[in-house]
Formats: structure tokens, sequence, C-alpha cells
């Protein structure tokens, strides 16, 4: 088991040293060990970042399942792989062991064959958290179809742009979610979505609500009556190593989205390994990631690397609201949860409801508490860290990207030693660089600038469906042979990294450049405030000045938003200095946010700007409704 498991900082080092200097020969061991093959490759790493060109593992074949599932039988058949929370605690929870999900994946594989699905085919899944969710995209990759996972809280309007874009054949759903207290007519959605779409030939309903729900003659198909006939035997397909493995859309600011393709064996080995080291999972353990399967949290954190470990996996279908704010801790202690993983957002949430509610729930359980998404605020860690983890378990702050398959930069938990809003230190493989705008990289600490990586990554995504310029455009032309995040990032005394925000947050005022994050930091410290965003608008002297959209968490309280204006202001010169000061103080009842809980700064920095004429997309946004009274309510 070499490398395989961190265990002190002593060893990471070490670790990261050899994965830096043979970054092959590492690779090569991690993936001969730790894996099966049905047949080795020619060649560990082909690379060119100036076409970009990456190969991992070419001429290596095997299918991910087999990794997954099948060769955990023997040890594990027993052992629960998913277990399904659902939304409505009174509802059981179900264990699906490894045996039941080896025989589901298979029946479902062999419905989409006896549909027409082949290896290639892309493949639309559009259902709610349910285990279904997981079957069907394991199911695709069983016998090498593309798997197309659409967030099953997107508009018809955003389901037909992807199955359009990546001409899926097959649309997989529901008839219906539950999401607290409300249903979801999901199957009227793809109905919509599907007047548009004129590539796909077949829709599989999964009865879920029992809802009535029109069904389109020689179209829609229930899946359960297939399922009921098929064999639960099915031969993996044998898959090339750089095959695609899914596609996954990421909404770029502008644009239309990108289908970021993610391939086999690579992202197969860095999810599982990062999986490993990162929660440092040990068998028997129960692992959950609150994410939804329809981003990449949820594909690399929630289905493969996990299952790729043999892990149990919990698959929640609820919201951390319903039937109350202490869901989440109710879930930890019912199923004894050792590793939790969530996002700022969702814990800021819970942090405005107090902690009284987490005290009812037992949670000696936990060991690492995980985070990502978003750059988590000083406040929201402590709440985080004394609250949930009661300072005993580390929180893992992840920074990471849809394009990048798995981790980047984060601290191995109980071995590097976390500190508040800093994602620490790069992954095992991982070489960071903070380049400036002109293109040169800052060496040594105490720097600042541009995050790109400089090396290959074995997860890191390979193309964008159907657009390999815009991918080149995107990622890897700002500069030379790097790969450029989006995102700034400083290095502090000790080489730590924390990321500061996408760079087009960055604000010049009066030509000082700054990051949006450490002014929200600062804000969000004071106590009635919920959250926060800063914009910059134009302005006559400063070049850019600050617009600050601001939520309370009981506006009742403090009536006086002129002082409150005061106090802001006042937090900001303490933490930060004058020059950040905001000229403008907005408070709203909500902040434009993207289903995946990031606030929409496009938007808002539209608004502030007072440019109303082409607000952009706005499908993708959770509470579009908020928007109109931003506007209305503008300064
Ligand atoms: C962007 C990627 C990775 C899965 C979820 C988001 C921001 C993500 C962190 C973090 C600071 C973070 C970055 C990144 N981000 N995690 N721990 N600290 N920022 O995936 O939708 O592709 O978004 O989210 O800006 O570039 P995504």
């Amino acid at each position: 088991m070499s490398n395989y498991h961190i265990k002190h900082l002593e060893e990471y080092f070490k670790v990261y040293r050899k994965s830096i200097r043979e970054p092959e020969n590492f690779w090569e061991e991690i993936a001969e060990e730790h894996f099966v093959w049905r047949k080795k490759w020619d060649k560990v790493l082909d690379w060119d970042f100036s076409k970009p060109a990456v190969k991992w593992f070419e001429g290596a074949k095997l299918n991910i399942t087999e990794n997954c599932i099948d060769r955990h039988l023997t040890t594990k058949g027993d052992k629960t792989a998913i277990l399904f929370e659902p939304n409505d605690p009174k509802e059981a929870a179900e264990h699906i062991t490894y045996k039941q999900l080896h025989e589901r994946v298979n029946q479902f594989a062999n419905v989409l064959k006896d549909q027409g699905v082949k290896k290639g085919d892309r493949v639309c899944i559009y259902v709610p958290m349910i285990p279904e969710l997981a079957i069907a995209t394991l199911a695709c990759a069983r016998i090498g179809a593309i798997h197309s996972v659409v967030f099953a809280g997107f508009s018809s309007k955003a389901l037909a742009t992807r199955i359009n874009d990546s001409d899926c054949k097959i649309v997989i759903t529901s008839d219906g979610s539950y999401r607290g207290k409300k249903s979801i007519d999901l199957k009227g959605i793809v109905d919509e979505a599907l007047e548009n779409c004129d590539c796909v030939e077949s829709v599989l309903v999964v009865k879920r609500i029992n809802s009535e729900i029109y069904m389109k003659e020689g179209r829609d198909k229930w899946l359960q009556p297939l399922l009921d006939t098929a064999s639960k035997e099915c031969k993996a397909e044998i898959m090339d190593a750089e095959d695609p493995l899914f596609i996954l859309y990421t909404s770029g600011s502008t644009g239309k989205p990108k289908g970021m393709v993610h391939t086999t064996a690579g992202y197969m080995v860095y999810t599982a390994y990062t999986f490993k080291n990162a929660f440092q999972y040990r068998d028997n353990q129960v692992y959950w990631c609150t994410a939804d399967i329809g981003w990449i949290t949820g594909h690399s954190y929630i289905v493969y690397g996990p299952l790729a470990n043999g892990a149990t996996t919990v698959l929640f279908e609820g919201v951390p609201s319903y039937p109350d704010f202490g869901r989440f801790w109710e879930i930890v202690e019912k199923h004894k949860v050792n590793q939790f993983y969530t996002a700022p957002t969702a814990i800021r949430a819970l942090a405005k409801h107090g902690a009284e509610l987490i005290d009812k729930y037992d949670l000696s359980s936990l060991k690492v508490l995980g985070s990502v998404g978003e750059p988590i605020n000083e406040e929201a860690w402590h709440w985080y860290n004394d609250n949930v983890g009661k300072g005993k378990s580390p929180i893992i702050d992840t920074w990471w990207q849809t394009e990048t398959g798995g981790m980047m930069i984060t601290p191995i938990p109980y071995v590097t030693p976390t500190k508040p809003t800093y994602a620490t230190l790069p992954f095992i493989g991982i070489q960071p660089a903070i380049m400036d705008e002109k293109g040169a990289e800052l060496k040594g600490n105490q720097v600042e600038g541009r995050l790109c990586i400089k090396y290959p990554w074995p997860s890191m995504a390979r193309t964008i469906w159907g657009n390999h310029q815009r991918y080149k455009e995107t990622y890897f032309s700002a500069f030379d042979n790097m790969y450029f995040t989006g995102d700034g990032a400083l290095r502090d005394e000790v080489g730590y990294y924390r990321i500061t925000g996408r760079v087009d947050d960055v604000i010049i005022v009066s030509g000082h450049n700054l990051g949006t994050a450490p002014i929200e930091d600062a804000i969000n410290e004071h106590p009635a405030i919920a959250e926060s965003a800063i914009v910059g608008f134009p302005h006559d002297i400063k070049g850019s000045a600050l617009y600050g959209y601001i939520t309370l968490k009981d506006a009742g309280e403090y009536r006086d938003h002129n002082n409150l204006k005061k106090e802001i202001n006042q937090l900001i010169t303490d933490r930060i200095g004058p020059i950040a000061k905001l000229d403008k103080i907005q408070f709203s009842d909500g902040l434009p946010k993207t289903r995946s809980g990031k606030i929409m700064r496009r938007i808002l920095r539209k608004i502030a700007s007072n440019d109303m004429s082409n607000l952009g997309d706005t499908s993708t946004l959770l509470n579009p409704e908020v928007v109109q009274s931003i506007i209305d309510n503008r300064l």
C-alpha cells in the first residue's frame, strides 16, 4: 500500500516531492497497485499544453464499474455501498449493498442496451437525488455510454441547451421529485425541454412521487417494468483509458455552458486517490457528501471516488431545512457519519439559524469536515469548526473545479495543520504556480496573483465537448504552457495557499487591486449580517468604486441602517484599510445565486453599473425573483 494512504506531514512532503520529481513513476505505482485493469498502459503520460492534448495511461483497457463494484464483491459484497436517506425523515433509509448495486447497475445497463444505447452514445440523466441517479450513471459507464448528468433543479431551457449540445439520444428522468415540503413535476420540465430537442428518441421514467403524468406514445417508457425483466448480469464494456466517461456542463460567466469532457482511467485513479487521503477514509466508515450528483462534487465524491474505495456513501434526497434546520445533524447521528462534506453557502444558512439545533444531536462520530465550492469566510469557518466539529474534527477546505475533476489544493486531515480560509497545500501531484498579470511566475512565498497549474494531473478535463478551440482559449491561452484556473490566490509565508476568488472579481479602486473575498469576509464578521457580495462600478475619480449588496440575519433588529452602514465601513477599515470602504451599500432580502450556491456577481455588477439592458442568462438562478427586487431598490 505504498504511498496510497498518507498518515503524517513528513510523509506528505516525501510523497509530494516524489510525485513532482517522478510524476510518471509515481502515478504508475498508484495505478498498478490499487485498481484492476484489463490491460496495462503502454505509456503513463503524454502531454502538450500548447494544443492542448493530455493523455494518461494510454493503451490501458478497463471499465470503471469493475473498479467501483465488481472487485469489491468477494470481500465486501454485503457491505452498504449506497446509503439512501429519503427527503421525508419518516421514510426508511435504504441500504444498497455492493452485491445489490452490482445487480441493479447491470439490470439498468441491460435496459439501456435494449433501448439501443451503444458505446460512445450520450445519455442525459435528469433525475433527483435517489438511488436511480447513481445507478443510471454507473449503468452508462458499464456499457461505455457517455453520461451527461443535468442537475434536476435546472429549468427546461437549461436542460434543452445541454441535451442539444451533446446530442443525447435518450433522457432518463423521474415522474417528479421531492424537495422538502414541495414536490416538483420533473417530467413536465422534460416534456417542455424536448419540444426543442430533436435528437432524443426515448425517455425512461423512474417512478418516485406517483403523480399522474403524461407519457408520450412511442417515446416515454416506465423504467420499472423494463428493469423487472432485465438480466442481472451485464458484461462490462472494455474501454480505452482515454475514452470519455462523462460530460458535465459548467456555466461560464458568459456565453453558453461548457460541456467539460472527463475520460476514464486518469479520472478514476485521481478521484479514488484523493478521496482516500483527503477524507482519511477507512473501511467501515460512513461518508456523506451533501452535494448533488448533478455537480462535479457529486460525480467525484459521492459516486466514483467513494465506490472505487469500497466505501459507504450517503445519498441524501432532501434539503438542509426540512423538516427543520437540524436535518443534517439528525442524519449524522442516525447513520453515524464519519466524514461530512458540504459547501460554505450551506454552512452560512445553517449558522443563520443558530447552533441550538446542533446540540440536540450526537455528532461524536464526525472525524473530518469538508468544504467546497467557494472561499469559506472566516466566520463560517469558525462556526463550522466550533459547533459542528467541536474543535476536534479538522476542516478540509478543498479547492478544485469541474474542470479539474478532483481536489487540487486541500489539507489532508490529521496531517496538514489547518488555517482558517486557507486551502493550505497542493495535493500530491499538483504543481500550482502564482502568476503576475504580465505572465511571469511569482516564485517564493508571500506572493499574490493568478493561480495556474504547471503540469498535468490525471483527472483534468481533456476538452470541451464539440469545441476544443474554446477549451484552449479559456484555459491554456492566458499563460504560456500553463492551465489557468481563473482564480486568484496568495501564497503565505509558509507556502499555504488562499484562494481569493475569481480574478474577474478583482476590482481596481484608485489603482489598488482589491479581491472581493477579503472585503466580504470583513463585512460578514458583523453579527447582524448574513451574507454580502461586493462588485465594482464605474467611478469618475477612483476608476472603480465598491458597491456592496448585503443581507441581514434579522432585518427587524437593525432598523437604523445608517448606523449599520457606518459599522460596516468601520469593519472594512479595520480589517483591510479605508481604500476598501464601500461607496454604496444596498440591503436586500437575498442575493442572486446559482443552484450550486455561488453568488452571480455578473448580474450584481450590471445592476451596480445601472446597465439593466442585458443581464445575460438567468435561467440557472436558484432565486430569479430577487433580481427584480434588487433592481427596484438600487442606489
Ligand atoms: C470554482 C469552481 C469543485 C466543485 C465545486 C465547484 C471556486 C471551489 C473552492 C474553495 C475557494 C473555491 C473557485 C473555482 N471554489 N472550491 N475551497 N475555496 N474557492 O465547482 O462550479 O466548477 O467552480 O469554485 O472559484 O474556480 P465549479
